[in-house]
């Protein structure tokens, strides 16, 4: 009988997809998928560390896991991710969580097989945990094997790390320095996608506008804009997603690129983080609110009816209640179809965890609930503002809510159920691009009937 895995991801879509690769490395070893981590002989724990809570989730689920590890005397346990690649915390989780059996990092992904079969011969020989924690990247790895979800919609990563170092985040500490794949690698992938069937790609990357930097000295090297034409010729693919865009370097170029555009959808995810030009430059992000605001206005004005997603960050150390206003102010202007919205937490290593002037739990969670409200109502506005228009939906599969109605996203990226044609199911519809007719629209989704 072969041996089973399961694999529980926290954090992003970075991670998400490293867990595909895990997931191909262990099928490629004879491994199964398991459904439940009570079925499996192996359970990966791939782990995000950009907030607190995201590690107490973490540590939480390791507990839970104890009591399988100690019925199951073969069950290996591995965490991997982000978590693992903190200074210090490698070494913190291989002695609090006793029955872990591999502690790894971001660089190391491709290791897992080697690691695996080490942790099992260790086990036999009634070893402590193993811990392999490189602290920098080695260079980017092609052809390893991806385990994709079935479905419409294909992850892509182009670069990796990140170099922005924005004062209160840990991901550059942890993911290293911003590395990009090759345009052809790239290129190559997402047409072997379509030929698999996807629709839909997102290219991943924690700053996918720099792009290709790192492969060209003085500006030789490709781009982002250059990296989305080159897709947009793709055969077979309907939709070009990516995610995330820094403001600061947002070029015309990119802007130019989307518009001119086929498949690259008209839905931007720019980070604003906070409205206060005080604050960003505390967070340096590089950009003022005017900036931020001139940076939407530009996008619109090339592309009517684009739509904007955004991360925003309440309780920075220093916000008064003015800086606060600001970004309430932000999000009634900008006027996003969305928003992330964050309780500024304290990492370990970054600047502004040694701030001086950190802002009570109380008032940062006071902030949140208000600016969610306010957020909620812009996002309910605009969604009324699909009523009566027609839209393109490309089909995902059954509602969850009613399996009689098909649901998928615009190219603007709003969820939307909609009532098939006669005589068709929301299976027949699945990988489609269907019109919609809007009827009704809540905070966060559409809802129609398909046309024609
Ligand atoms: N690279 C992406 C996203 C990184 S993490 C970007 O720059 O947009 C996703 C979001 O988590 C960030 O945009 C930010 O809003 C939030 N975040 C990061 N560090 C945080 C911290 N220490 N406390 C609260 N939110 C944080
Ligand atoms: Fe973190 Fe800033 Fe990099 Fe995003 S751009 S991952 S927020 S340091
Ligand atoms: Fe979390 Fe790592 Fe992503 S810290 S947000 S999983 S890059």
């Amino acid at each position: 009988m072969s041996l089973s895995y399961h694999i529980i991801t926290y954090g992003c879509q970075m991670n998400v997809h490293d867990s595909e690769v895990m997931a191909g490395l262990l099928e490629d070893l004879g491994y199964t998928r398991a459904l439940e981590s009570e079925e499996a002989d192996l359970i990966i724990l791939n782990t995000c560390c950009v907030r607190e809570t995201a590690e107490e989730r973490v540590l939480g689920k390791l507990g839970e896991l104890q009591r399988l590890r100690w019925s199951n005397d073969d069950l290996i346990i591995v965490v991997a991710g982000c978590l693992g690649q903190q200074p210090g915390a490698a070494e913190r989780l291989g002695g609090r969580a006793g029955f872990v059996d591999v502690v790894m990092g971001t660089h190391n992904l491709y290791r897992l097989p080697e690691l695996v079969k080490e942790a099992r011969a260790r086990r036999e020989a009634g070893g402590g945990p193993l811990v392999e924690v490189w602290p920098e990247h080695v260079e980017v790895r092609e052809g390893l094997p991806v385990r994709r979800e079935r479905g419409v919609r294909a992850w892509v990563t182009i670069m990796y790390g990140c170099d922005s170092f924005c004062s209160y985040c840990i991901v550059p500490y942890v993911r290293g320095r911003e590395r990009s794949r090759r345009p052809e690698s790239i290129r190559r992938e997402v047409a072997g996608l379509v030929g698999e069937g996807y629709r839909e790609v997102v290219l991943l990357g924690q700053n996918v506008n720099s792009y290709g930097r790192d492969l060209g000295r003085d500006g030789t090297g490709p781009t982002f804009a250059g990296l989305l034409r080159d897709l947009d010729r793709v055969e077979g693919l309907a939709r070009v997603r990516y995610t995330t865009s820094h403001p600061r370097n947002f070029t015309d170029d990119i802007i130019e690129a989307v518009a001119e555009g086929q498949r690259i959808c008209e839905n931007f995810h720019l980070p604003a983080q906070s409205g206060s030009t005080r604050v960003l430059a505390k967070m340096n992000r590089g950009y003022s609110r005017e900036d931020y605001l001139s940076l939407l206005e530009r996008i619109r004005r090339r592309i009517p009816g684009a739509a904007f997603s955004t991360d925003l960050i309440v309780g920075f150390p220093g916000e008064t209640e003015a800086d606060f206003q600001d970004t309430l102010d932000l999000v009634r202007e900008a006027r996003f179809d969305s928003a992330f919205t964050f309780a500024y937490s304290p990492r370990r290593g970054t600047p502004a965890a040694d701030a001086p002037d950190q802002i009570e739990p109380e008032v940062k969670q006071a902030r949140l609930a208000r600016l969610i409200e306010v957020q909620n109502q812009v996002s309910l506005e605009v969604n009324q503002g699909y009523v009566g228009r027609e839209v393109e939906v490309l089909v995902e599969g059954a509602a969850e809510k009613d399996p009689r109605l098909a649901a998928g996203r615009t190219r603007t990226n709003k969820l939307t159920l909609l009532t098939p044609p006669r005589d068709l199911t929301p299976a027949n519809l699945v990988g489609r691009e269907v019109r919609v007719s809007i009827e009704r629209a809540r905070t966060w989704s559409l809802e129609g009937r398909a046309i024609g």
